[in-house]
Protein backbone atom coordinates (compact mmCIF):
# COMPACT_ATOMS: atom_id res chain seq x y z
CA UNK A 1 0.00 0.00 0.00
CA UNK A 2 1.28 3.25 -0.85
CA UNK A 3 1.86 4.91 2.98
CA UNK A 4 2.81 8.61 2.47
CA UNK A 5 1.46 11.35 0.82
CA UNK A 6 1.50 13.96 -1.58
CA UNK A 7 0.95 17.41 -0.73
CA UNK A 8 -2.70 17.61 -1.39
CA UNK A 9 -2.89 14.16 0.34
CA UNK A 10 -0.84 15.99 3.40
CA UNK A 11 -3.26 18.52 3.39
CA UNK A 12 -6.27 16.98 4.63
CA UNK A 13 -8.19 17.93 7.80
CA UNK A 14 -7.22 15.78 11.33
CA UNK A 15 -11.08 13.99 10.81
CA UNK A 16 -9.27 12.06 8.14
CA UNK A 17 -6.35 11.02 9.62
CA UNK A 18 -8.09 7.54 11.24
CA UNK A 19 -7.13 6.36 7.93
CA UNK A 20 -4.09 7.45 7.45
CA UNK A 21 -3.25 6.12 11.02
CA UNK A 22 -4.30 2.82 10.02
CA UNK A 23 -1.85 2.82 7.44
CA UNK A 24 0.89 3.91 9.62
CA UNK A 25 0.25 1.22 11.99
CA UNK A 26 0.20 -1.18 9.29
CA UNK A 27 3.74 -0.06 8.56
CA UNK A 28 5.31 -0.14 11.99
CA UNK A 29 7.88 -2.81 12.77
CA UNK A 30 7.86 -3.66 8.84
CA UNK A 31 11.50 -3.17 7.52
CA UNK A 32 11.91 -1.46 4.29
CA UNK A 33 12.13 -3.76 1.69
CA UNK A 34 15.53 -4.04 0.11
CA UNK A 35 15.06 -3.96 -3.57
CA UNK A 36 18.51 -3.31 -4.09
CA UNK A 37 17.18 -1.23 -7.65
CA UNK A 38 15.19 0.08 -9.74
CA UNK A 39 13.81 0.54 -13.50
CA UNK A 40 12.93 4.30 -12.46
CA UNK A 41 16.15 6.13 -14.57
CA UNK A 42 18.61 4.83 -17.45
CA UNK A 43 21.81 5.00 -15.55
CA UNK A 44 23.78 5.16 -18.97
CA UNK A 45 27.12 6.67 -16.76
CA UNK A 46 28.82 9.61 -17.52
CA UNK A 47 32.47 11.40 -17.32
CA UNK A 48 34.08 11.41 -13.61
CA UNK A 49 34.36 14.82 -13.65
CA UNK A 50 31.17 15.63 -14.44
CA UNK A 51 29.05 18.97 -13.42
CA UNK A 52 26.60 17.77 -10.57
CA UNK A 53 24.09 20.46 -9.60
CA UNK A 54 22.48 20.87 -6.12
CA UNK A 55 19.91 23.34 -5.43
CA UNK A 56 18.97 23.96 -1.90
CA UNK A 57 16.00 25.90 -0.07
CA UNK A 58 16.98 28.75 1.74
CA UNK A 59 19.03 28.40 4.98
CA UNK A 60 15.89 27.62 6.98
CA UNK A 61 17.49 25.32 9.83
CA UNK A 62 20.83 24.49 10.58
CA UNK A 63 21.13 21.50 8.61
CA UNK A 64 20.29 23.06 5.26
CA UNK A 65 23.48 25.54 5.89
CA UNK A 66 25.61 22.05 6.93
CA UNK A 67 23.93 20.31 3.23
CA UNK A 68 25.88 22.94 1.21
CA UNK A 69 29.44 22.76 2.27
CA UNK A 70 29.33 19.08 2.58
CA UNK A 71 27.96 18.70 -0.85
CA UNK A 72 30.93 21.06 -1.97
CA UNK A 73 33.82 19.41 -0.60
CA UNK A 74 32.28 15.83 -0.77
CA UNK A 75 31.38 16.58 -4.36
CA UNK A 76 34.85 17.66 -5.41
CA UNK A 77 36.80 15.10 -3.06
CA UNK A 78 34.87 12.91 -5.57
CA UNK A 79 36.29 14.14 -8.54
CA UNK A 80 33.25 15.80 -9.86
CA UNK A 81 32.59 19.69 -10.86
CA UNK A 82 29.86 21.18 -8.70
CA UNK A 83 27.33 23.96 -8.64
CA UNK A 84 25.46 24.46 -5.22
CA UNK A 85 23.41 26.59 -4.81
CA UNK A 86 20.77 28.04 -2.52
CA UNK A 87 17.38 30.01 -2.86
CA UNK A 88 17.23 33.36 -2.02
CA UNK A 89 15.51 34.38 1.58
CA UNK A 90 12.53 36.11 -0.08
CA UNK A 91 12.23 35.06 -3.38
CA UNK A 92 12.54 31.33 -3.17
CA UNK A 93 10.82 29.28 -5.43
CA UNK A 94 11.92 31.98 -8.53
CA UNK A 95 15.35 31.91 -7.58
CA UNK A 96 15.29 27.83 -6.68
CA UNK A 97 14.03 27.68 -10.33
CA UNK A 98 15.92 30.06 -12.18
CA UNK A 99 19.21 28.26 -10.73
CA UNK A 100 17.63 24.74 -11.50
CA UNK A 101 17.17 25.93 -15.23
CA UNK A 102 21.01 27.32 -15.00
CA UNK A 103 22.40 24.01 -13.75
CA UNK A 104 20.36 22.30 -16.54
CA UNK A 105 21.97 24.80 -19.59
CA UNK A 106 25.18 23.93 -18.04
CA UNK A 107 24.91 20.13 -18.75
CA UNK A 108 24.87 19.10 -14.99
CA UNK A 109 24.72 15.41 -14.99
CA UNK A 110 22.58 14.80 -11.81
CA UNK A 111 21.06 17.79 -10.47
CA UNK A 112 19.89 17.27 -6.62
CA UNK A 113 17.07 19.30 -5.69
CA UNK A 114 15.98 20.23 -2.11
CA UNK A 115 12.76 21.76 -3.06
CA UNK A 116 11.77 25.24 -1.65
CA UNK A 117 8.01 24.53 -2.98
CA UNK A 118 7.44 21.05 -3.65
CA UNK A 119 4.64 21.71 -6.17
CA UNK A 120 6.86 24.10 -8.17
CA UNK A 121 9.35 22.62 -10.09
CA UNK A 122 7.35 20.70 -13.07
CA UNK A 123 8.62 22.75 -15.36
CA UNK A 124 12.55 22.74 -14.33
CA UNK A 125 12.40 18.91 -13.77
CA UNK A 126 11.05 18.35 -16.88
CA UNK A 127 13.59 20.44 -18.88
CA UNK A 128 16.22 18.20 -16.60
CA UNK A 129 14.75 15.25 -17.84
CA UNK A 130 15.14 16.36 -21.46
CA UNK A 131 18.37 17.33 -21.36
CA UNK A 132 19.45 13.54 -20.19
CA UNK A 133 19.95 14.39 -16.42
CA UNK A 134 19.08 12.14 -13.77
CA UNK A 135 17.06 14.22 -10.78
CA UNK A 136 17.38 13.59 -7.44
CA UNK A 137 14.92 14.93 -5.01
CA UNK A 138 17.08 15.28 -1.49
CA UNK A 139 15.11 15.15 2.01
CA UNK A 140 12.02 16.74 0.82
CA UNK A 141 9.88 15.37 -1.79
CA UNK A 142 8.89 16.86 -5.32
CA UNK A 143 5.44 16.39 -6.46
CA UNK A 144 3.13 16.17 -9.21
CA UNK A 145 6.01 15.57 -11.67
CA UNK A 146 6.71 11.97 -13.34
CA UNK A 147 10.43 13.90 -13.61
CA UNK A 148 11.82 12.89 -10.09
CA UNK A 149 14.04 9.80 -10.38
CA UNK A 150 15.08 9.28 -6.82
CA UNK A 151 13.76 10.06 -3.56
CA UNK A 152 16.69 10.01 -0.70
CA UNK A 153 15.97 10.89 2.50
CA UNK A 154 15.35 10.24 6.63
CA UNK A 155 12.28 8.65 7.54
CA UNK A 156 9.91 11.54 7.67
CA UNK A 157 7.09 9.35 8.62
CA UNK A 158 9.17 8.06 11.20
CA UNK A 159 10.31 11.73 12.58
CA UNK A 160 6.80 11.98 12.94
CA UNK A 161 5.63 9.28 14.84
CA UNK A 162 9.08 9.88 17.04
CA UNK A 163 7.85 13.15 17.82
CA UNK A 164 4.74 12.19 18.87
CA UNK A 165 6.05 9.73 20.99
CA UNK A 166 8.32 11.91 22.62
CA UNK A 167 5.64 14.38 23.52
CA UNK A 168 3.37 12.20 25.02
CA UNK A 169 6.49 10.46 27.55
CA UNK A 170 7.75 14.15 28.58
CA UNK A 171 4.49 14.51 29.36
CA UNK A 172 3.81 11.75 31.01
CA UNK A 173 6.86 11.57 33.03
CA UNK A 174 6.22 15.24 34.14
CA UNK A 175 2.39 14.29 35.05
CA UNK A 176 1.44 10.68 35.42
CA UNK A 177 -2.40 11.05 34.92
CA UNK A 178 -4.39 11.67 31.39
CA UNK A 179 -5.56 14.33 30.66
CA UNK A 180 -3.36 16.31 29.00
CA UNK A 181 -3.59 19.55 27.48
CA UNK A 182 -1.46 20.38 24.32
CA UNK A 183 -1.19 22.77 20.88
CA UNK A 184 -0.17 21.27 17.77
CA UNK A 185 2.56 22.86 15.41
CA UNK A 186 3.24 21.73 11.77
CA UNK A 187 6.02 23.37 8.87
CA UNK A 188 5.41 25.39 6.13
CA UNK A 189 2.40 24.12 3.36
CA UNK A 190 4.83 24.15 0.50
CA UNK A 191 7.00 21.63 2.01
CA UNK A 192 5.72 18.34 1.61
CA UNK A 193 7.54 16.99 4.24
CA UNK A 194 5.51 19.06 6.51
CA UNK A 195 2.33 16.98 6.05
CA UNK A 196 4.66 13.71 6.50
CA UNK A 197 5.82 14.69 9.69
CA UNK A 198 2.36 15.88 11.19
CA UNK A 199 0.91 13.13 9.63
CA UNK A 200 3.50 10.93 11.28
CA UNK A 201 2.71 12.77 15.25
CA UNK A 202 -0.69 12.26 14.65
CA UNK A 203 -0.53 8.42 13.91
CA UNK A 204 0.76 8.37 17.62
CA UNK A 205 -1.83 11.22 18.91
CA UNK A 206 -4.68 11.02 17.40
CA UNK A 207 -5.99 7.43 19.17
CA UNK A 208 -5.25 9.89 22.66
CA UNK A 209 -6.81 12.91 21.17
CA UNK A 210 -9.96 10.86 20.26
CA UNK A 211 -10.13 8.94 23.72
CA UNK A 212 -10.15 12.52 25.65
CA UNK A 213 -6.76 11.73 27.57
CA UNK A 214 -4.83 14.36 24.96
CA UNK A 215 -6.84 17.41 24.82
CA UNK A 216 -5.86 20.58 21.76
CA UNK A 217 -6.56 23.56 24.35
CA UNK A 218 -7.18 25.81 21.35
CA UNK A 219 -8.92 23.26 19.45
CA UNK A 220 -6.70 23.80 16.32
CA UNK A 221 -5.91 20.48 14.63
CA UNK A 222 -6.67 20.86 11.27
CA UNK A 223 -2.81 21.04 9.52
CA UNK A 224 -4.10 24.69 7.80
CA UNK A 225 -4.40 25.63 11.26
CA UNK A 226 -1.29 24.46 12.40
CA UNK A 227 1.19 25.41 10.02
CA UNK A 228 4.09 27.93 10.29
CA UNK A 229 4.50 29.66 6.79
CA UNK A 230 8.16 29.44 5.62
CA UNK A 231 9.08 27.16 8.53
CA UNK A 232 10.11 30.96 10.07
CA UNK A 233 10.46 31.43 13.76
CA UNK A 234 8.72 34.61 14.17
CA UNK A 235 5.88 33.29 12.44
CA UNK A 236 5.36 30.08 15.08
CA UNK A 237 6.54 32.89 17.84
CA UNK A 238 3.42 35.16 17.11
CA UNK A 239 1.13 31.84 16.67
CA UNK A 240 1.67 30.79 20.31
CA UNK A 241 1.76 33.96 21.94
CA UNK A 242 -1.80 34.60 20.02
CA UNK A 243 -2.89 30.92 21.43
CA UNK A 244 -1.34 31.67 24.90
CA UNK A 245 -3.80 34.72 24.64
CA UNK A 246 -6.59 33.11 23.73
CA UNK A 247 -6.72 30.06 24.92
CA UNK A 248 -4.04 29.88 28.55
CA UNK A 249 -5.30 33.47 30.09
CA UNK A 250 -4.92 33.02 33.87
CA UNK A 251 -3.75 29.69 35.27
CA UNK A 252 -4.83 27.47 32.35
CA UNK A 253 -2.09 24.92 31.88
CA UNK A 254 -0.56 24.07 28.97
CA UNK A 255 1.20 20.60 29.40
CA UNK A 256 2.67 20.07 25.48
CA UNK A 257 3.41 21.31 22.40
CA UNK A 258 4.15 19.26 19.50
CA UNK A 259 6.83 21.41 17.45
CA UNK A 260 8.21 20.09 14.12
CA UNK A 261 11.83 21.44 14.09
CA UNK A 262 14.17 22.98 16.57
CA UNK A 263 13.87 26.42 15.09
CA UNK A 264 10.43 26.90 15.65
CA UNK A 265 10.75 24.70 18.95
CA UNK A 266 12.46 27.46 20.61
CA UNK A 267 10.51 30.42 19.30
CA UNK A 268 7.56 28.50 20.66
CA UNK A 269 9.45 27.99 24.35
CA UNK A 270 10.42 31.94 23.94
CA UNK A 271 7.00 33.16 23.92
CA UNK A 272 5.73 31.22 26.24
CA UNK A 273 8.58 31.94 28.61
CA UNK A 274 7.47 35.85 27.68
CA UNK A 275 4.04 35.17 28.87
CA UNK A 276 5.36 34.43 32.22
CA UNK A 277 4.30 30.50 31.77
CA UNK A 278 5.94 26.98 32.78
CA UNK A 279 7.88 25.84 29.75
CA UNK A 280 5.37 22.84 28.37
CA UNK A 281 7.29 19.58 26.80
CA UNK A 282 8.78 21.24 23.31
CA UNK A 283 9.65 18.76 20.88
CA UNK A 284 11.95 19.38 17.96
CA UNK A 285 14.15 18.09 14.61
CA UNK A 286 17.77 18.64 13.47
CA UNK A 287 19.64 18.49 16.23
CA UNK A 288 20.62 22.23 16.29
CA UNK A 289 23.07 23.42 18.31
CA UNK A 290 20.98 25.60 20.24
CA UNK A 291 18.02 23.42 21.08
CA UNK A 292 20.87 21.06 21.77
CA UNK A 293 22.25 23.45 24.64
CA UNK A 294 18.47 24.00 25.35
CA UNK A 295 17.80 20.49 26.07
CA UNK A 296 20.60 19.76 27.99
CA UNK A 297 19.51 22.99 30.31
CA UNK A 298 16.16 21.19 30.80
CA UNK A 299 13.74 23.64 28.51
CA UNK A 300 13.36 21.93 25.08
CA UNK A 301 12.58 18.32 25.42
CA UNK A 302 13.41 16.72 22.51
CA UNK A 303 15.36 16.58 19.33
CA UNK A 304 15.76 14.22 16.12
CA UNK A 305 19.28 13.25 15.40
CA UNK A 306 18.70 13.04 11.10
CA UNK A 307 22.64 13.30 10.82
CA UNK A 308 23.31 15.41 8.10
CA UNK A 309 27.24 14.32 7.16
CA UNK A 310 25.31 11.07 6.60
CA UNK A 311 22.94 11.67 4.43
CA UNK A 312 25.13 14.11 2.32
CA UNK A 313 27.74 10.98 1.67
CA UNK A 314 24.62 8.94 0.68
CA UNK A 315 23.49 11.43 -1.80
CA UNK A 316 27.03 11.52 -2.89
CA UNK A 317 27.22 7.40 -3.33
CA UNK A 318 24.12 7.71 -5.69
CA UNK A 319 25.91 10.04 -7.79
CA UNK A 320 28.55 7.71 -8.03
CA UNK A 321 26.83 4.85 -8.73
CA UNK A 322 24.97 7.09 -11.24
CA UNK A 323 28.45 7.95 -12.97
CA UNK A 324 29.84 4.18 -13.06
CA UNK A 325 26.46 3.78 -14.67
CA UNK A 326 25.29 1.38 -12.07
CA UNK A 327 21.43 1.51 -10.47
CA UNK A 328 21.86 3.29 -6.79
CA UNK A 329 20.85 1.39 -3.68
CA UNK A 330 17.10 1.73 -2.96
CA UNK A 331 14.97 0.47 0.45
CA UNK A 332 12.29 1.61 -0.11
CA UNK A 333 9.73 1.49 -2.99
CA UNK A 334 6.26 2.08 -2.08
CA UNK A 335 5.85 4.91 0.13
CA UNK A 336 6.75 8.04 -1.68
CA UNK A 337 3.90 8.71 -4.04
CA UNK A 338 4.20 12.27 -5.46
CA UNK A 339 0.79 12.42 -7.15
CA UNK A 340 2.42 11.48 -10.21
CA UNK A 341 4.56 8.23 -9.25
CA UNK A 342 6.22 6.67 -6.71
CA UNK A 343 9.13 7.73 -6.24
CA UNK A 344 11.91 5.20 -5.56
CA UNK A 345 13.26 5.81 -2.19
CA UNK A 346 16.55 5.68 0.40
CA UNK A 347 15.52 6.03 3.36
CA UNK A 348 17.78 6.58 6.22
CA UNK A 349 16.50 5.90 9.97
CA UNK A 350 16.23 9.39 12.69
CA UNK A 351 16.91 8.85 16.38
CA UNK A 352 14.77 11.03 18.95
CA UNK A 353 17.06 12.42 21.46
CA UNK A 354 16.56 13.50 24.76
CA UNK A 355 18.40 14.73 27.22
CA UNK A 356 18.87 11.09 28.28
CA UNK A 357 20.42 9.47 25.79
CA UNK A 358 21.83 12.81 23.92
CA UNK A 359 26.02 12.28 25.32
CA UNK A 360 25.13 8.63 23.48
CA UNK A 361 23.52 9.68 20.70
CA UNK A 362 26.14 12.83 19.39
CA UNK A 363 28.81 10.53 20.56
CA UNK A 364 30.35 10.80 17.14
CA UNK A 365 29.47 14.90 16.24
CA UNK A 366 32.87 16.85 17.34
CA UNK A 367 30.30 19.68 17.19
CA UNK A 368 27.46 18.36 19.45
CA UNK A 369 29.64 15.95 21.39
CA UNK A 370 30.56 18.65 23.91
CA UNK A 371 27.48 20.07 24.66
CA UNK A 372 26.48 16.83 26.05
CA UNK A 373 29.56 16.24 28.41
CA UNK A 374 28.88 16.92 32.32
C1 LIG B 1 13.59 19.32 6.90
C2 LIG B 1 13.75 19.63 8.37
C3 LIG B 1 13.88 21.13 8.56
C4 LIG B 1 12.82 21.91 7.80
C5 LIG B 1 13.04 23.40 7.84
C6 LIG B 1 12.44 20.11 6.38
O1 LIG B 1 12.13 19.79 5.09
O2 LIG B 1 13.39 17.94 6.73
O3 LIG B 1 14.87 18.97 8.85
O4 LIG B 1 13.77 21.44 9.92
O5 LIG B 1 12.77 21.48 6.48
O6 LIG B 1 14.24 23.76 7.26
Amino acid sequence: MRKYLTRSIAMIGAAALLTLSACGTEREGAAPADTGGSAAAPAKGFAADALIGVALPSKTSENWVLAGDLFTNGLKEAGFTSDVQYAGASTTVADQQAQISAMVTKGAKVIVIGATDAAQLTTQVKQAKEAGAVVIAYDRLITNTPDVDYYIAFDNFKVGQLQGQALLDGMKAKKPEAPWTVELFSGSPDDNNSGVFFNGAMDVLKPLIDKGDVVVGSGQTDIKQTAIQGWKAENAQQRMDSLLTSTYNGDKKLDGVLSPNDTLARAIITSVKGAGKDIPVVTGQDSEVESVKSIMAGEQYSTINKDTRKLVAETIGMVKSLQAGTEPTINDKDSYDNGQKVVPAYLLPPVIVTKDNAAESYANDPKLAPLTQG
